[in-house]
């Protein structure tokens, strides 16, 4: 697939003003991102969860501007107030994206973003955030452009959303989604991420994600920095090799509902990508003592009840508990007798795999 694909062409239609929203979901890496080139080129293939409760809505509104225009307009609101430090990140985000979608600058747009998770809870919204943004430009475009394809309307909007941050490529569609070239799954690509190909067990299209809030803080390693630890790494063609071996292995377990080796991959993959940051220069180590505290608990509890719970983490601290529906009644009871008490203010979110952005 070519990027020029997703340049447009000439619109038919002329819009004065109008505004759309759209609910865009997080979604939880299990072969995880981590490394990436120029332009959001990702350095490995990805796959993950769609999430469900945990998601960004978003309001576009737009009018037109008079005459021709060489700056972007628009105002900002975070949960209905002004949120002047979050412009230059989205003033980025438009420069990336103009030459996809030339009509950005001949608007005024209000946006209006608001998550369902609570803020700093330390949960990425990046995901959400992006992809809900990259839909409302998007919905714009198919108003210039009313013949364009739900297919093509999602590819472009994940190409887009990338753009924005490369874990928003796979927030757009559920409920299994893959992300970056890899040579065994036919259509991925770097460019936009794909729904999962393949077959899946019925085992996986149930999931649960209980995230558990062990540190509600500020980041300590902004994504950008954290991909960029892998540039000088000395174990990152390692790493990058291993994911794609990883995601081969995936496609086995998903078609036989292999728990076991589910288990093994995600969680192996969530503590390698904590080993490359305490392998990198410089180092970081972003488990706090209650995550490892919960780990271990986790383990202990897999092994004496034999039900198939584990554990993911992203770039942080908080842990993504995850386990098949069929198990709930004896692991959610778990988790709230056992692990809730080392989340900040017992802070915890009952999530679930998701389907995808839906407009309002
Ligand atoms: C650890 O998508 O936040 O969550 O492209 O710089 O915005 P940028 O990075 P981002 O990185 C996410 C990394 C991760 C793993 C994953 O989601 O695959």
């Amino acid at each position: 697939m070519e990027i020029a694909t997703f340049l447009p062409k000439k619109y038919t239609e002329s819009i004065d003003n109008g505004s759309v929203t759209w609910k865009s979901p997080s979604n939880i890496a299990l072969i995880k991102y981590w490394g990436k080139k120029e332009d959001q080129i990702p350095q490995n293939p990805s796959i993950s969860f769609t999430l469900d409760a945990c998601a960004t809505v978003t309001t576009l509104t737009y009018k037109k501007r008079e005459g021709n225009q060489d700056d972007f307009s628009f105002e900002l609101f975070f949960e209905g107030k002004q949120k002047d430090d979050f412009k230059p990140k989205i003033n980025t985000f438009l420069e990336r994206i103009l030459k996809y979608l030339p009509f950005l600058k001949n608007y005024h747009f209000t946006i209006e973003t608001s998550n369902s998770f609570p803020h700093s809870s330390g949960i990425a919204s990046s995901a959400s955030g992006m992809s809900a943004l990259a839909l409302c430009f998007m919905s714009l475009e198919k108003e210039l452009n009313p013949t364009m394809t739900e297919e093509d309307f999602n590819k472009k909007t994940s190409f887009l959303a990338r753009l924005g941050s490369g874990s928003a490529s796979r927030s757009i569609e559920g409920d299994l989604i893959v992300w970056g070239k890899h040579e065994d799954t036919i259509g991925s690509n770097d460019l936009f991420a794909i729904k999962y190909p393949y077959k899946v067990h019925e085992i996986f299209k149930n999931f649960h994600d209980t995230i558990l809030l062990v540190d509600k803080g500020e980041k300590q390693v902004s994504s950008t920095v954290g991909h960029n630890l892998m540039h000088n790494h000395p174990f990152s063609q390692q790493r990058f090799a291993q994911a794609h071996e990883n995601l081969t292995k995936m496609q086995s377990v998903l078609a036989d509902g292999d728990l076991d080796q589910f288990i093994a991959i995600v969680e192996s993959e969530a503590l390698t990508l904590h080993a490359m940051m305490m392998t990198s220069m410089p180092y970081f180590i972003l488990m706090k003592p209650n995550t490892l505290e919960i780990i271990n608990r986790i383990w202990k509890f897999r092994q004496e009840s034999g039900t198939h719970i584990c554990f993911t983490l992203d770039a942080g601290a908080n842990v993504h508990v995850l386990y098949p529906e069929n198990e709930k009644d004896k692991v959610y009871p778990f988790i709230q007798q056992e692990l809730v008490k080392f989340c900040q203010n017992g802070h915890h979110i009952c999530d679930r795999i998701g389907f995808g952005a839906k407009k309002a």
